[in-house]
């Protein structure tokens, strides 16, 4: 199915609100703009995404640990970062309505009224300003995060100290981070507060092209663990002056959602800038020390990072096919809110229903795993495809005699029978 498909968006946007992933936010209220909830089948799709990234890029590796920090941190934080007087994007407002949107978001026109006129472009700082606790003075001003990465170079003595790690290695952190975004928009693409995975891979600064190029591999390849076709994304190498402040080499990865090719991931190279700047300007020594040679350096940092909203965005624009009379998201099997479903094959057999209960149960201890007994084998083969697991498993009459069950695959709507020792060994291999 084409991915770029100017209605996909609003296929998945309404199977999202149907079938449980993500709903509008503060919907009861007549929602709030641009802000999304995950639903039951959203958060385990999203946690699914969460946990093989940092299986593959944390636990796997020797190289790479993890931090989870405080979301509220001390503002001299996003001063030294520069993240308060250069984290912003250019704004204009349009003449003729006075909407106000990101300047390299409208190409000249105005989308609420067509206008083509706008003021000279301001630049608008996107950190959210916040004030912590009961007083209203400025002493008690912070901002909620920019970025996620900030917190993984203020920690980067304590990861020292309490750890083995040795040049070159990473720091690496999910969560969300907050932006006062000019013009969200387009389902969870573009939202003032989304989910990010990243991680920090400090280097010699000799080093530095050759990890570049290590990490975009690495890259590539988790994009294809998610199931992504690469032949939907292009590396697009960002020009000097486009590149974030911190930057000095960026290749976005950029996908082509069914509203143009806009950024998914990015790699940069964000040389010494932060470290230096956190060493300035909180007198600590943020420096590391050679343990064979006792050199003393600041280390270059090389930084992927993984849009964790974006990559659910692209997880499910990948995965839906709509195929003769059905619609089946052919997520990749880890990915799978479900990874399997059992059916009585009726629900008025009470043998039928307790021999499926007693499955079910054993296979929950392994997996998760959904039950429905609603409507015939038929409606419900439709319901689990919608939502991507990829097997089905029903217990028939011949269940009761030879203790085998049906498995029908989602991908190939193919079925087999599978004796019922089998079953956990089966699915463990398949969702590998
Ligand atoms: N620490 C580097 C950093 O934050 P970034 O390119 O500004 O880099 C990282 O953001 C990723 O976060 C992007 O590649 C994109 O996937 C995602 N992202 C950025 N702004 C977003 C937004 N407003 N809504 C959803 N995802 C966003």
């Amino acid at each position: 199915m084409d991915k770029s498909e100017n209605n996909l968006l609003e296929k998945i946007v309404s199977l999202c609100k149907r079938r449980g992933f993500i709903f509008p936010g503060s919907e009861i209220y007549g929602g709030l703009a641009n802000s999304w909830d995950y639903g039951p089948l959203g958060v385990q799709l999203k946690k699914n995404i969460k946990d093989l990234w940092w299986d593959k890029f944390v636990e796997r590796r020797e190289d790479i640990v993890g931090i989870d920090a405080a979301i509220f941190m001390n503002p001299k934080i996003w001063e030294a970062s520069r993240h308060v007087s250069e984290f912003s994007d250019p704004l204009v407002e349009c003449k003729k309505c006075h909407q106000r949107f990101r300047e390299d978001q409208i190409e000249g026109v105005c989308p609420n009224c067509g206008g083509k006129e706008f003021t000279e472009a301001k630049q608008f700082n996107l950190m959210f300003p916040i004030r912590l606790g009961p007083t209203e003075d400025s002493s008690n001003m912070t901002y909620l995060r920019g970025e996620i990465a900030q917190a993984m170079f203020v920690n980067f003595k304590n990861v020292l100290d309490t750890t083995r790690v040795r040049l070159p290695f990473g720091i690496a952190s999910q969560g969300v981070a907050f932006r006062n975004e000019i013009t969200p928009g387009n389902f969870i693409f573009r939202t003032r507060e989304f989910d990010l995975m990243e991680f920090e891979y400090f280097v010699p600064e000799s080093e530095w092209e050759k990890w570049f190029e290590y990490w975009r591999g690495q890259m590539r390849e988790w994009l294809e663990d998610i199931g992504v076709d690469l032949k939907n994304v292009h590396e697009v190498e960002i020009p000097d002056g486009e590149r974030a402040h911190y930057s000095k080499r960026t290749i976005d990865f950029e996908y082509d959602y069914p509203f143009g090719q806009k950024e998914l991931y990015g790699l940069a190279y964000r040389t010494d800038f932060d470290l230096k700047n956190h060493i300035e300007k909180s007198g600590q020594d943020l420096s590391y020390t050679d343990p064979e040679t006792g050199e003393k350096l600041v280390p270059h940092v090389v930084e992927p990072t993984f849009g964790l909203s974006r990559s659910v965005l692209v997880a499910l624009l990948e995965a839906y096919q709509e195929e003769d009379d059905r619609v089946v998201l052919k997520l990749p099997p880890k990915l799978a809110p479900y990874k399997a479903a059992v059916f009585p094959l009726l629900k008025n057999k009470p043998e039928l229903v307790e021999k499926a209960r007693s499955i079910f149960k054993d296979l929950k201890e392994q997996f998760n795993v959904a039950w429905d007994d609603r409507g015939n084998i038929g409606k419900r083969y439709y319901s689990q495809d919608e939502v991507g697991t990829p097997y089905c498993v029903t217990i028939d009459f011949q269940t009761l005699e030879d203790q085998t069950v049906t498995v029908r695959d989602r991908d190939t709507a193919k079925q087999e029978r599978i004796t019922i020792s089998e079953l956990g060994s089966f699915l463990g291999d398949k969702l590998k």
